[in-house]
């Protein structure tokens, strides 16, 4: 299974990602999470990603193509993945095409008011990377399942948001039409319970 989860900024694509990777025995690729370790390795993608990362804008498209291209080209992509975050401009999907054409695009929908709260409440394990609101850690600093620490992401404040969502509108939403006009959409409400969204993203696969 070849598949996209498309989505703007705290929709809650790495949450759902998680499950429906394992699902599917496909690996989870979130290009973000890619950047962000790049960035902690200050690697000459890290040193370059970094500044559009901390303003909330795109990363270059070449940049982001080259890095897919050379993950999908890894041995456990052979039976399929789950790419999150990618692609998240046309021509990134026309990109992609050319490497490894999706099966589907998983679009999980939410509203921006909603995403501003979910943004500025996430709280990222340092150890297990496990995400958490911040209103349902019975202790702000530390990670319920691995004891941890959790730290708040760089682009998690209420400015860069602002950046990251117009990202979305401006960029990454006309996506929805090229997918829909190839007939790969799947529309999921993601303002439900996490376990809701799950069972609903699987429904709309089938
Ligand atoms: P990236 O890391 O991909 O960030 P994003 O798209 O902005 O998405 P997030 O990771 O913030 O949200 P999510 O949808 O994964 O939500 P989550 O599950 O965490 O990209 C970061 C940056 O990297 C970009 O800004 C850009 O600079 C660069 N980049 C990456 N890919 C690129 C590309 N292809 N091209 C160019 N640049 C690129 O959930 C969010 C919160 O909500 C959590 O607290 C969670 O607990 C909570 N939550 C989740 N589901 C629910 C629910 N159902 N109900 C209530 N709360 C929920
Ligand atoms: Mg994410």
């Amino acid at each position: 299974m070849k598949l996209i989860f498309l989505g703007p900024p705290g929709a809650g694509k790495g949450t759902q990602a998680a499950g429906v990777s394992a699902h599917f025995r496909v690996p989870h690729i979130s290009t973000g999470d890619m950047f962000r370790s790049a960035i902690k390795n200050e690697t000459p993608v890290g040193i370059e990603a970094k500044r559009y990362l901390d303003a909330g804008e795109l990363v270059p498209d070449s940049v982001v193509i080259d890095m897919v291209r050379e993950r999908l080209a890894m041995d456990d992509c052979k039976s399929g993945y789950l790419l999150d975050g990618f692609p998240r401009t046309v021509d990134q999907a026309v990109a992609l095409d050319g490497i490894s054409e999706p099966d589907a695009v998983v679009e999980i929908e939410v509203r921006d008011e909603k995403l501003l709260d979910r943004l500025t409440g996430r709280r990222v394990c340092g150890k297990c990377q496990g995400t958490f609101h911040v209103s349902k850690l019975a202790d702000a600093h530390t990670c319920p399942v691995c004891g941890g620490e959790v730290y708040q992401r760089e682009d998690d404040r209420p400015e860069t948001i602002s950046t990251r969502l117009r990202a979305y509108h401006e960029q990454t939403e006309p996506l929805i039409g090229y997918y829909s006009g190839k007939d790969k959409l799947c529309r999921v409400n993601g303002d439900s319970r996490v376990e809701d969204v799950f069972k609903n993203i699987l429904a709309s696969l089938e």
